[in-house]
């Protein structure tokens, strides 16, 4: 599989024939929308859980130093919480390109504060897919996002935000959190 899942995307069509949709945002995307929508409400997903675990080649690091981002990896009985936005597949675009190094579209049920459940669009990196990295300690990963950068800004920017974000909503992330708190750690030894 090529790192750029555009293609993939696009001739799957997932969500394509609806006149709107929730996204759910699990990443950058409850922090950085970086787009119009008709209507945001936080939302959670079941039996998945974020990780630190797959290659950022073209945001937050380069191809020959890849950073690390988050990506949704299966766990029954677990509850991951984020951000839904209500678009159009008029999105798709900036949203393909976005998410293009290694995420595909995947249709899942997400809960809303008010119990309704709808099914929505997530962008997922499978652990098959070409800029996948994988477990390591947290330690490893946050050296690796300590060190890495690339064309959208400071690995590092990445995470501190994305657990402030989860902060700010009142959402737990033990990994999320851990890992953020080893970058803090590190950024403080540096000077
Ligand atoms: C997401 O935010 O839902 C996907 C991963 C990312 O772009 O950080």
């Amino acid at each position: 599989m090529s790192y750029d899942t555009i293609e993939a995307n696009r001739r799957a069509g997932t969500f394509a024939d609806h006149d709107e949709l929730w996204l759910f945002g699990y990443g950058s995307l409850i922090y950085k929308a970086g787009f119009e929508y008709d209507e945001r409400r936080p939302a959670t997903i079941e039996s998945w859980v974020r990780r630190f675990w797959q290659g950022s080649h073209d945001h937050r690091g380069t191809p020959d130093a890849p950073g690390r981002v988050v990506t949704l990896v299966e766990a029954p009985g677990e509850t991951c919480f984020g951000m839904a936005y209500r678009i159009t597949p008029a999105h798709f675009e900036y949203l393909d390109h976005r998410e293009k190094n290694g995420y595909l579209r995947f249709a899942q049920p997400m809960t809303f504060a008010d119990g309704n459940v709808e099914k929505g669009l997530v962008y997922i990196a499978t652990p098959d897919n070409a800029a996948w990295l994988g477990e390591a300690s947290i330690d490893a990963i946050a050296r690796q996002i300590a060190a890495s950068t690339g064309p959208s800004g400071p690995n590092r920017d990445y995470a501190l935000g994305l657990a402030d974000a989860l902060r700010a909503h009142d959402a737990h992330d033990d990994h999320v959190f851990a890992v953020a708190d080893r970058v803090r750690e590190l950024i403080d030894t540096e000077s």
